[in-house]
């Protein structure tokens, strides 16, 4: 892109600011910046100005999770069923890893804090030790993809290569980094990170399937006969990746996608909710949830919107294949932005000051057919870390780690 055509661009969205030091930087910087102006998707920063829209519901109605009695009951059954697709090369498994753990507070990515206390135990150990388990079980590799962001990337992929990827076989994990978005302040104008550079950040993890096709992993995925994506977050060390039961159990009831839930805890607790939007599959988010909702009650008389979703869901490829065109629903976050002040200095805010925009692999459930939701005991398999004490913390899942027998 020219100089002439990127401030045609700027122009058309209100952004001429960013070329304020154009003539400040280097011929280098400012290829680098006229660069970047060209890759970024400018369309999506209006709608910070109509930002309630965004989250408009259809009419919510509950959907059945298949709940533990039922699993028990069918446990030898299900367990064959994921073991045999597993075997088959038909599972693999999605580590999205490209978020900025910013209420964690550390500088490296999520995956490297170490939540030993005795000895050394990372986040990616857990969770690569989980999925070890199964592939002992099934005397098989699985596959294994862990998404980052241009912020961890090259962090992430030494720690692990240094670790020797605590034991994974080399030849079956394959990185690949999602795409960023710009950065701006209430008004929606682009912050500047450096003089030649927008503020940018991770675009969410709703963006997986398009990167990892982009980077060619999804025609790599089809030569090895992978049918299933065991999609899952960073942060639950307790995470049961490509389980054979809920593999077992999505084939066995025809679903498309299979989300593992936990029993809620109480009726507000800050979890999305399994739930049928204008009868298809959906989950609404906590603050979504009406009092109404929160007291409705199903035939049995139990919570009709009792199951929050985990972040580990199971799609069909092909299903994901299907939905590959369509556009995800935006949503919009206020977030601490770096940024360069009026005076050209580097701030570090300490409070939020403007909006990021994401788009939520949550809302690809919405885009799918059917949806099986699948209970599993929250003490056994539900630990994130999302902050440093508290709920949710490194505290609370350490508990939950020694409750399981880790040795910390
Ligand atoms: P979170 O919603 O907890 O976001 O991500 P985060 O960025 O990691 O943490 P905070 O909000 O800044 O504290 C849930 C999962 O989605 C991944 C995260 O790595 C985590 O596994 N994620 C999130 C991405 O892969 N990319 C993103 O852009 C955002």
């Amino acid at each position: 892109m020219t100089f002439a055509q990127a401030k045609e661009k700027l122009e058309k969205y209100g952004q001429e600011h960013l070329l304020k030091y154009y003539d400040e930087l280097s011929a280098q910087e400012q290829d680098m910046l006229l660069a970047q102006i060209a890759a970024t998707d400018m369309e999506i920063l209006e709608a910070c100005r109509h930002r309630e829209e965004l989250s408009k519901k259809g009419v919510i109605t509950p959907l059945a999770a298949m709940q533990l009695p039922e699993i028990e009951a069918n446990r030898e059954e299900f367990t064959a069923i994921g073991l045999d697709a597993i075997r088959a090369g038909k599972v693999g498994a999605v580590l999205l890893a490209g978020g900025m753990g910013t209420r964690l507070g550390s500088d490296d990515p999520k995956g490297m804090f170490n939540v030993g206390m005795t000895r050394e135990l990372y986040i990616f150990e857990c969770i690569i030790h989980n999925l070890l388990d199964v592939v002992t079980q099934a005397d098989t590799w699985i596959h294994l993809f862990i998404m980052t962001s241009d912020k961890n990337h090259e962090a992430t992929v030494k720690f692990l290569k240094e670790h020797r990827f605590f034991g994974y076989r080399e030849s079956f994990v394959h990185f690949f980094t999602q795409e960023m978005a710009a950065a701006t302040d209430y008004e929606g104008k682009i912050f500047l990170e450096e003089k030649g550079k927008l503020s940018t950040s991770p675009n969410g993890n709703g963006g997986w399937f398009i990167s990892m096709k982009k980077a060619g992993l999804l025609e790599m995925a089809h030569e090895e006969g992978i049918q299933w994506m065991n999609v899952f977050a960073v942060d639950n060390v307790l995470q049961r990746i490509a389980d054979p039961c809920f593999v077992g159990a999505t084939i066995r009831k025809n679903c498309v996608v299979g989300a593992k839930v936990v029993r809620k805890s109480t009726p507000d607790e800050k979890v999305g909710v399994m739930c049928l939007e204008d009868g298809r599959p959906s989950i609404v988010e906590y603050y979504e949830l009406t009092r109404e909702l929160m007291e409705a009650k199903d035939e049995n008389g139990d919570p009709a919107y009792n199951f929050g979703v985990i972040l580990n869901y199971l799609f069909s490829v092909a299903e994901l294949e299907r939905i590959l065109e369509q556009r995800l629903p935006l949503h919009i976050v206020e977030k601490k932005i770096p940024y360069l002040d009026e005076a050209g200095e580097q701030i570090k805010p300490q409070e939020p000051n403007g909006y990021k925009y994401e788009n939520l692999v949550l809302d690809m459930i919405h885009q799918m057919e059917s949806c099986l939701p699948f209970e599993v005991v929250r003490e056994k398999e539900f630990a994130p870390i999302k902050n440093r004490t508290g709920v949710d913390s490194v505290e609370s899942a350490r508990a939950l780690l020694q409750k399981n027998g880790v040795q910390l």
